[in-house]
């Protein structure tokens, strides 16, 4: 059997969230890199590989050929889960798009406010629309993690829904769990504060965010 592939930093930091042994989808899975090498690696015996585009899809479908996954990994066309059902999938992996579109995934699946069920979301930018979008609905973070992969910083969290609604501020939407001891915690706290301050030229608001970062982790 061919040998299994490395994932880069990025991925391998959603794959350190799932959970052993569950189902998993990973929705606007590209190459399928991460179910492919979830089930191959013998951390999840079955996963659904989707995207919205059939290109991708082909793509994911030559790997897991490549890698022998036909047995445990599945493919389907579709936007976001629009085609998977709550009874199949336990972890629900988002990784590698923009904050507005997971949210777009996340608000069109009822099915995801189930205590069983966990969200393991990688944003490429505005992360802090889906933290909103996570605490005003109802879920909790419940591991927050950066990290440098090919040069660049990275945030990947992970959340559950509780039904319980918690008090949350702007600035938590930005910062959610991080912890600025962690070396990369910090470089992704660095980078929040530069890019809200360029944003504060057209509007003074996120200054007044960015400020308050500075302060909450005295930096
Ligand atoms: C940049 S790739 C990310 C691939 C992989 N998840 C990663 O993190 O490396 C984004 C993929 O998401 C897919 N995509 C974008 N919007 C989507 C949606 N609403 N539902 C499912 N897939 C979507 C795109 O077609 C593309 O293949």
């Amino acid at each position: 059997m061919r040998p299994l592939f490395t994932l880069n930093n990025r991925l391998s930091l959603c794959a350190q969230m799932v959970r052993k042994g569950v189902r998993i989808a990973d929705i606007g899975t590209d190459h399928a890199y991460l179910p492919v090498w979830l089930v191959r690696a013998g951390f999840v015996p079955f996963a659904l590989a989707c995207d919205i585009k059939a290109e991708p899809l082909k793509a994911g479908e030559l790997t897991i050929k490549k890698y022998h996954a036909e047995d445990m990994v599945q493919t389907r066309l579709c936007d976001g889960l629009d085609d998977v059902r709550a009874d199949e999938v336990d972890d629900i992996i988002i990784a590698g798009m923009g904050g507005e579109t997971i949210v777009h995934i996340l608000s069109s699946t009822s099915w995801l406010k189930d205590t069983e069920k966990r969200l393991i979301l990688q944003p490429m930018s505005k992360h802090e629309l889906v933290i909103d979008y996570l605490y005003q609905n109802g879920f909790e973070l419940k591991e927050h993690h950066c990290t440098v992969s090919e040069g660049k910083i990275y945030t990947a969290f992970s959340a559950q829904f509780t039904g319980n609604k918690k008090d949350f501020d702007e600035l938590f939407t930005y910062t959610g769990l991080l912890n600025k001891d962690n070396e990369d915690h910090l470089r992704f706290l660095h980078s929040i504060i530069n890019h809200l301050e360029k944003k504060s030229k057209a509007n003074p608001h996120f200054g007044e965010i960015a400020k308050e970062i500075r302060e909450r982790f005295s930096l």
